[in-house]
């Protein structure tokens, strides 16, 4: 069907899921006792839920019925020889420990591999990742190519490593301080953007050289391999299936958050493909977790991990996974709204510095914009801006990132092209009367990870 230009779902509906319809005044309330934070409104007050891509998917039947079959054993379960049959398959990767999701194996790669004094370069930052390496003694080194900040840059491979910048810290403070390179596919923060296989191929050759190891974030790998099948040259033919294994060949281990990718509600996992530091990891799982057949999963959770992860790298789906992202983003961009660009792969980021140019940064905008979207249509987008930055460890100050945007994610599997429609309703209407919306003032602020807490006033 890829000669078709429509991305039509390759599924139909079974079962259904009925919505509230919010009134105005409702919404109001709600904001207020939510503090203006998104992440603290109940779900029952939201009409169509854009928060994020994490655990939201729908599960086909397939899945469901793979639940059925949960092996419920405390060692040895099937659904984990399953699972790690599926991962050796489709991601190559020779070991696995499962986790309950992706920032369980973050805090395990990190607590192996990670020394105090440590420098972790990699393509932006992700809020979990980051601080895991910060917990664990590291620092954070941004080498993300600069156009990755610009939201109008139109560069097709926005996620892509400067190599220089990587060359430069490796000068800086010598191989011996970097246990790796974290390397995220479809980096979330930048708006979803992808890294080419060139830009990956080269970073494994000076990685190489200096005896450094790559870890992928490959929470949305496919979505990445279908902007290289696409945008990039000699791929146009090849399957989902082999450019993901192509990308996950390239690097040394893996963190997933299945959440996203891999269409569970709930699991994630670490891969690697050293010996020994698989049995470190499948050890140190046991401390925080469960067994490292488990990893504080239920066997019918991995199961239905294993199956969606086959689902996943499905030509079809992931089309119409990112076509459906693409409609939306494009009936925005035909009214006049600044987002990101190129469209992502897993949702609409705008850009609430200029949506809201009226206001500074300290007054969040995004926060403030993402609050707006809600009182309007009950549509619940989330802050990718200075709140989400949070603050440095070392100084206390509050990090001014260039990109402050919105994010409206896409769940998969969710909702409909009509949805589609709302949605871009109510970000233009909100548009239409951007200059009356009022910058925010933070109230109260959790210590990690401030964004999902923090609480908020009018200013
Ligand atoms: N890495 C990336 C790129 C992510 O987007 C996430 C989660 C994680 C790691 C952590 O995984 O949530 O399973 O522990 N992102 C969610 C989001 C929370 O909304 O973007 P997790």
């Amino acid at each position: 069907m890829k000669d078709k230009k429509s991305w039509a779902e390759p599924y139909k509906i079974k079962m259904v899921e009925l919505l509230k319809m919010t009134t105005k005044e409702e919404r109001e309330k709600a904001l207020v006792e939510a503090g203006y934070n998104t992440f603290l409104l109940r779900s029952k007050d939201v009409y169509i839920d854009l928060l994020t891509d994490s655990g939201t998917s729908a599960m086909s039947d397939r899945q469901w019925a793979g639940m059925m079959l949960g092996d419920e054993a405390y060692a040895g379960s099937e659904n984990f020889y399953h699972l790690e049959e599926v991962i050796r398959k489709y991601y190559g990767y020779k070991y696995v420990v499962p986790t309950h999701q992706g920032r369980g194996a973050e805090n395990i790669i990190s607590k192996i591999m990670i020394k105090p004094g440590d420098v972790i370069p990699g393509n932006m930052y992700f809020t979990t990742t980051r601080l895991h390496q910060e917990l664990a003694g590291g620092t954070f080194e941004d080498i993300i190519i600069d156009e990755a900040h610009d939201s109008q840059s139109l560069h097709p491979f926005k996620g892509n490593i400067d190599l220089k910048k990587l060359e430069q810290i490796i000068k800086k403070y010598g191989a011996d301080k970097i246990p790796y390179v974290s390397m995220a596919t479809s980096v979330n923060m930048a708006g979803g953007q992808p890294i080419s296989m060139q830009n990956l191929r080269d970073l494994r050759k000076l990685t190489n050289k200096y005896k450094i190891k790559i870890i992928h974030d490959m929470t949305r790998v496919a979505e990445n391999a279908y902007f290289i099948q696409v945008r990039e040259k000699g791929y146009k033919n090849i399957p989902i299936k082999a450019i993901v294994k192509e990308i996950c060949s390239l690097t040394d281990g893996a963190t997933m958050s299945a959440k996203k990718d891999a269409l569970v509600n709930i699991g994630g996992f670490l891969a690697l493909n050293d010996k020994s530091l698989y049995e470190e990891a499948s050890n140190m799982v046991v401390i925080y977790a469960g067994l490292h057949t488990y990893g504080g999963l239920a066997g019918r959770d991995m199961e239905a991990m294993a199956i969606g992860i086959t689902e996943s790298v499905d030509d079809n789906h992931i089309r119409a996974r990112v076509g459906q992202v693409e409609y939306l983003g494009n009936k925005l961009v035909e009214a006049g709204i600044p987002i990101v660009l190129p469209i992502g792969g897993h949702g609409i980021f705008l850009d609430a510095k200029k949506f809201l140019p009226h206001l500074k940064q300290i007054q969040f905008p995004a926060q403030a914009l993402a609050a707006e979207i809600y009182l309007d249509s009950g549509v619940r987008t989330m802050e990718r801006g200075i709140v989400s930055a949070g603050r440095n460890k070392e100084t206390g100050e509050n990090y001014f990132p260039e990109l402050e945007l919105v994010r409206l994610t896409i769940p998969r599997r969710v909702y409909t092209q009509a949805h589609m429609d709302v949605i871009a309703e109510s970000v233009i209407s909100v548009y239409k009367n951007r200059k009356k919306i009022k910058g925010l003032e933070m109230t109260y602020e959790p210590k990690y990870l401030r964004f999902f807490q923090a609480k908020f006033n009018k200013s």
